[in-house]
């Protein structure tokens, strides 16, 4: 593939997208990682710093880049003629959402966009950024998740700085 994009929220970005994403970048020349809204979430991290979480995670990859994007993917999708969607897949109850999020994505973009899934790493398989906004909020072990530097800011934004 010369071009795809990963797509998310990254709330914050977690151990299981990186793995994804590196998995992926291996796949095609340019990989973007997109960062949006899903409107049916509230975030702890508003869209650029989820944005910025991501990107210093992802400073020395050649052929990965990351966006943010306000709206519809397919949109953005249409400015950089980009037909991929990757998505990493868990365990079976992300199925159902995934499933339908890559209906919709095909159905409005006029059958141009496919999503392409990668499964989740054994070790991530019920890994989400939900479970760790909920170890982080009692003070949990975070290590095995998230690298250090988002654990630092996840815990300031917890503390309100
Ligand atoms: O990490 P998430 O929350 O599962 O990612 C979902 C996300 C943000 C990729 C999805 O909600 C999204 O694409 N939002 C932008 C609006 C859109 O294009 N929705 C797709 C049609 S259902």
């Amino acid at each position: 593939m010369k071009i795809a994009v990963y797509s998310g929220s990254f709330d914050p970005v977690t151990k299981g997208h990186k793995d994804i994403i590196i998995r992926a970048s291996k796949m095609c020349d340019r990989l973007i990682v997109v960062v949006l809204n899903n409107s049916s979430k509230n975030y702890i991290f508003n869209l650029q710093e989820r944005k910025e979480l991501v990107e210093k995670s992802f400073s020395d990859y050649e052929n990965v880049e990351v966006v943010s994007y306000e709206g519809l993917l397919i949109d953005y999708m249409k400015t950089i003629s980009c037909n991929y969607i990757i998505r990493g897949l868990r365990a079976v109850n992300d199925y159902e959402y995934e499933l339908s999020m890559a209906y919709a994505n095909y159905d409005i973009s006029n059958s141009k966009i496919e999503t392409i899934f990668i499964p989740a790493s054994r070790e991530f398989l019920y890994l989400s950024s939900s479970v760790v906004r909920e170890i982080a909020k009692y003070n949990g072990e975070l290590d095995r998740y998230l690298d250090n530097f988002v654990i630092e800011s996840l815990k300031s934004k917890l503390k309100g700085k």
